[in-house]
């Protein structure tokens, strides 16, 4: 039977303190007990249906954690603060001193040097793979590998990580396959592939309002159950822990998640096939050209599409730089990192999301000067904005105008 998650989301459902067809919003840091023993019991995790403190868990955090796990099949969720507050916090968790970590080299910039800069402090290493190469994955496993870290949809290439296959050789030799899932919410369904953890930055097309910072852990209930355990779990004690009034507004922008993907899917996958017909350099999973595209239709939930992200060459840093500019002059969308928005929003990754990946690496991984990432907004009218971008490459000369090659 394939899987259904916005119908999960949309079984949820919720009865505030007063009949609220929202959930009431917890608005306490703190909670009382009626006696020192159901105190004690708390702290020791002995105590179902008990709150203790917010920073281990609160009834808002649960509910939109819940909704989560829902549509990503999972038993259960934690949310963070930030996306990046769910990653070091998974990471953490499950590596040690001497511990290693196969990752793809095609992630976020903020995860690479975490793994690259930051976590190497606590004598963890990582070794930097194509994840789309399964034999060089393997062969990077040594004695001491705890965790396969990828992308589903890689952030800013948009490389397809195979990942029931991934989680066949995480499997074989007893590792935890970490997936990043913030690119492809409710298209890919990690953990009904085989992920072990499921992580996305909520920041991005699950809230969908670039309004707030958010994250979530979602996973089995022994796995968040550690990450919240009060002795040794990183997320209670690392703190990077979701406000109740946050939580309670992202659940709420979650609910149109489905819609909200489907059209940026359908703007996304026009204004890449145009572009591609036009002579750019496209990268988009949902173009046959896409190394990619066979394997991510093998693992989609079809009718989100293949995600609202794509990339274009237009060969140099300052031609990108220009033709950002001029778009947002033409109201075309926002000159802005981050994704998921109601309007496009577009970036050079190299010089931005990326530019914590040293150039030479850069290089290495295809990441070229001139690349401009695109997060699709909702527009209404696509073939207007087609039309509109297309005046702009044609001014700054990344394409030549219609009239001229007629
Ligand atoms: C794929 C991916 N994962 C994680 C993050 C980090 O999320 P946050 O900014 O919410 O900490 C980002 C942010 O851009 C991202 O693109």
């Amino acid at each position: 039977m394939t899987f259904k998650p916005a119908n999960n989301i949309q079984d949820l459902q919720y009865f505030g303190e007063f009949g609220g067809v929202n959930p009431s919003i917890s608005d306490a840091s703190t909670y009382t007990f009626l006696s020192a023993k159901k105190m004690f019991d708390t702290f020791e995790g002995h105590a179902e249906g008990c709150y203790l403190y917010s920073r281990h868990s609160s009834p808002s955090n649960l509910y939109l954690g819940k909704a989560l796990a829902a549509m990503e099949g999972t038993e259960t969720a934690t949310v963070t603060a930030s996306g990046m507050g769910a990653i070091t916090a998974v990471l953490l968790q499950l590596c040690g001193s001497d511990n290693h970590i196969i990752s793809s080299r095609t992630i976020y910039g903020g995860t690479y040097a975490f793994l690259k800069n930051f976590i190497p402090r606590f004598n963890v290493e990582t070794s930097f793979v194509d994840i789309t190469k399964l034999d060089v994955v393997e062969s990077a496993i040594t004695k001491n590998t705890k965790v396969i870290f990828c992308e589903s949809v890689s952030n800013p290439l948009l490389e397809v990580a195979d990942i029931r296959r991934l989680s066949k050789i995480a499997k074989k030799y007893g590792l935890k396959l970490v997936v990043d899932n913030t690119f492809s919410p409710l298209s890919i369904s990690p953990a009904k592939l085989g992920a072990d953890v499921v992580i996305h930055s909520l920041t991005k097309f699950i809230n969908g309002a670039s309004d707030t910072v958010a994250g979530v852990i979602c996973g089995t209930q022994e796995f968040i159950d550690d990450l919240r355990n009060v002795h040794d779990g990183a997320c209670m004690l690392l703190g990077s822990t979701m406000d109740s009034l946050r939580s309670a507004s992202v659940l709420k922008n979650l609910r149109t998640l489905h819609i909200r993907m489907k059209q940026h899917s359908y703007n996304a996958n026009y204004l890449a096939h145009k572009f591609e017909n036009d002579g750019i350099k496209t990268v988009y999973p949902g173009l046959e050209s896409h190394p990619g595209h066979e394997l991510i239709k093998s693992m989609m939930n079809k009718e989100y599409g293949f995600g609202g992200m794509l990339t274009i060459d237009v060969g140099s840093l300052e031609k990108a730089d220009e033709l950002m500019e001029l778009m947002q002059e033409k109201n075309l969308g926002y000159l802005a990192v981050s994704l998921g928005f109601y309007k496009t929003l577009f970036s050079a990754p190299g010089t931005s999301t990326s530019s914590e990946i040293p150039e030479e690496e850069q290089e290495k991984m295809g990441l070229s000067d001139g690349l401009v990432r695109f997060s699709i907004g909702l527009d209404a009218d696509i073939k207007r904005t087609y039309k509109k971008m297309r005046t702009c490459m044609e001014q700054l000369h990344i394409l030549e105008s219609q009239l001229e090659t007629i």
